[in-house]
């Protein structure tokens, strides 16, 4: 069975509308044989990033970047798991105040030096989620689960 690894900072009610709807794609009935795990940034070793098959990470922006809780994750991350993941997919979404811009060039910065194949558009949102918001995260979660399946 494959793994689909969500890696989420979720520091308020906005950030866990967005993790619940990609929770909620990435288990929607249609998607068989990928077991969904989720971790808090700050949890998040490099052993549950080699055991993944493919990757989720969700962020709020913070001070022009991602949450230290996520940088924190790749510092933790990088090099451990440089060799063996390579290729994989991955997706993320970013909730803002007014300026994710930060946050999305690190990530993909990151993400290209890892590696990483972006396998779904980002989810970018600067307001309380909306319906097209939380349906982009579930597509997010829902994309990243197929994408694994056999
Ligand atoms: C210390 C701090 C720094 C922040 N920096 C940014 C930022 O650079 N850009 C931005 O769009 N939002 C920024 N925010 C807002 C957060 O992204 C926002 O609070 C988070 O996404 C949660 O959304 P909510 O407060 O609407 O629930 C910051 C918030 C804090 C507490």
């Amino acid at each position: 069975m494959a793994t689909l690894l969500i890696v989420h900072h979720t520091p308020s009610p906005n950030c866990q509308a967005m993790l619940e709807a990609v929770v909620s794609g990435a288990t929607a009935p249609e998607i068989e044989n990928v077991q969904v795990v989720r971790r808090a940034a700050l949890a998040a070793t490099a052993s549950d990033v080699l055991a993944a098959d493919g990757y989720v990470l969700g962020t709020p922006a913070n001070l022009g970047y991602m949450s230290g809780a996520l940088k924190h994750f790749f510092d933790q991350v990088y090099y451990p798991c440089l060799d063996e993941t390579r290729g994989r997919p991955f997706g993320y979404y970013v909730h803002g105040g007014s300026d994710v811009t930060g946050a999305v060039r690190g990530i993909e910065s990151i993400t290209t030096g890892l590696g990483w194949r972006r396998a779904a558009d980002a989810v970018t949102v600067t307001a309380e989620p909306g319906k097209s918001d939380t349906e982009a995260c579930w597509e997010l979660g829902a994309t990243l689960a197929a994408g694994l399946m056999d």
